[in-house]
């Protein structure tokens, strides 16, 4: 009794650090400690579990301790090198591959739970045990098509993101998909009203897997943080399933949060991006469409300015504004990045960072990488608070961004980014690029704001420019 009653202890501990981990992961001041409260709660709720949890009808203790350990063990060592080892750019590649895992654990308890059900209906072949356990097999099926679309979908975005698997589409695609989740659907409507055709089951798990699959094939590489964040939630929703079907608590909180959580992440993902959800959850979005999309052609000169007369520029101005990109993120430029601002601030310049809500390729993407060189939160700014400074700013430089500062998605309403909130760069005084050529950036659009009279390009590798200005401006 005391056992049972330490465990629910053990997982409340963990809903609450779930909820607070989750809270403190909004700010970048708080996300470090935010994940490691978390996972301190999830740990408590494991080892509760593993050593405190007590089977109701048989009254015994789990046994299997060789199992567990051994697969936490090798669980926790590739999780850790994984982690340790992963380099800034290839994060969605590593979320994408965890997801998954989520994914096929949760439609594994769907068949092994079902298993157990079989054998319990083979002994009470009776129709009121059937009605007993209808709402049970209703969330194994649920769990087992969300969790394997997770798994399958996932290991394909992570294959399209490391370049192994390339972009697939045929016509009527999204026609045989649509098919396959209602073929799967009916068949678990039918085997929760017929639980004992089990081998329905694995023609269940069979179409979620094909849907997965399918689901995911045509979305272009650029686009597919997205798709994980929305995998994200469809794990999130399967591991809940796995918390009804044990009356696991912990679980069910912890699969409801991220369900939660992904779903309203995907949401704003899609709405930075002026993308319909509409668009992701039939597949036809893509980095290649938004390429190939509208968009006037831009004709003009645009004019290029020195390292020399930019240093100039900006050691001279009383407030200049970073505005980080891509690209940035390309050239492992943020310690040289944090370096140039420190040169500045010694001059007694204010030096703030712009940072667009999708700007890089995923979620945080430039929270992280300038947190990464040590740049204060405090000099971070939202979207509309940097909107609201650069009419008294001298000074922006853009490092590697590109479709976040293009004003077509205010001005041209034939432009796949019509519509995108974008940072108003055009108000400074002055606006220094930087970029490597006038090539356009992840929408395939060209970007008049190279072409304003007020902007001046410097070309180069983000890293190495930055390098050459800090040099320059030292030396003034
Ligand atoms: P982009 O529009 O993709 O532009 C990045 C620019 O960086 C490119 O034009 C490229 O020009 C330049 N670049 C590349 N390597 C460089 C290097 N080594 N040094 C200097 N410049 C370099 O990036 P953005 O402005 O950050 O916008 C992000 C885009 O990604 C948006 O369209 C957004 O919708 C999309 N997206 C974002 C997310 C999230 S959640 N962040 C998710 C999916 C998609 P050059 O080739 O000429 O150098």
């Amino acid at each position: 009794m005391i056992q049972q009653q330490l465990l629910t202890v053990c997982y409340l501990i963990g809903s609450i650090t779930f909820i607070l981990g989750l809270k403190m992961l909004s700010n970048p001041a708080s996300a470090r400690k935010g994940n490691l409260v978390a996972a301190a709660g999830m740990t408590i709720a494991i080892f509760g579990t593993i050593f405190l949890y007590k089977d109701v009808e048989s009254g015994e203790h789990l046994h299997n301790y060789l199992w567990i350990f051994c697969g936490l063990s090798i669980g926790g060592i590739i999780g850790t090198l994984a982690a340790k080892k992963v380099q800034m750019t290839a994060m969605p590649e590593m979320v994408s591959l965890f997801n998954g895992m989520g994914g096929a654990c949760a439609a594994l308890i769907s068949l092994v739970e079902f298993n157990h059900l079989s054998k319990e209906l083979a002994l009470n072949p009776n129709p009121d045990f059937i009605y007993f356990i209808q709402p049970k097999v209703l969330i194994i099926v649920v769990g087992l098509i969300i969790g394997s679309v997770s798994f399958a979908g996932s290991m394909i975005a992570w294959g399209k993101l490391n370049g192994k698997v390339k972009d697939f589409s045929f016509k009527g695609q999204n026609i045989l998909n649509l098919m396959m989740l209602a073929f799967a659907i009916g068949t678990a409507a039918y085997l929760v009203t017929n639980p004992h055709h089990s081998i329905l089951l694995y023609v269940i798990l069979a179409l979620s897997l094909l849907y997965g699959i399918f689901f995911v094939m045509p979305i272009g590489g650029a686009d597919m943080p997205v798709v994980i964040s929305l995998l994200n939630s469809f794990t999130g929703v399967a591991a809940a399933c796995g918390g009804f079907l044990y009356d696991n608590k912990v679980m069910l909180t912890g699969g409801i949060l991220v369900g939660a959580a992904g779903t309203l992440l995907t949401i704003l993902m899609c709405k930075a991006m002026n993308r319909s959800l509409k668009n992701v959850l039939i597949g036809s979005f893509g980095g290649n469409a938004t390429a190939s999309g509208g968009g006037a052609s831009i004709e003009g000169h645009h004019k290029e300015i020195s390292l020399s007369d930019a240093a100039m520029v900006m050691s001279y101005a009383t407030k200049v504004m970073i505005v980080p990109g891509y690209g940035l993120a390309v050239a492992q430029a943020q310690h040289a990045c944090h370096e140039l601002e420190k040169i500045l601030t010694e001059k007694g310049v204010e030096v703030k960072y712009a940072i667009h809500p999708v700007a890089g390729r995923m979620p945080g993407h430039m929270n992280v990488l300038l947190a990464e060189a040590d740049v204060s939160y405090d000099n971070l700014l939202e979207m509309e608070q940097a909107n609201d400074e650069f009419p008294t700013t001298d000074v922006v430089l853009i490092l590697g961004a590109n479709d976040v500062v293009n004003p077509a998605a205010k001005t041209d309403p034939t432009s796949p980014i019509y519509g995108m909130p974008i940072l108003d760069v055009e108000l400074a005084k002055t606006v220094i690029v930087n970029k490597r050529s006038m090539k356009p950036g992840y929408a395939g659009i060209e970007n008049e704001l190279f072409f304003k009279p007020k902007t001046s390009m410097l070309f180069g590798d983000a890293k190495k420019v930055l390098q050459d200005l800090c040099s320059e401006i030292k030396n003034l």
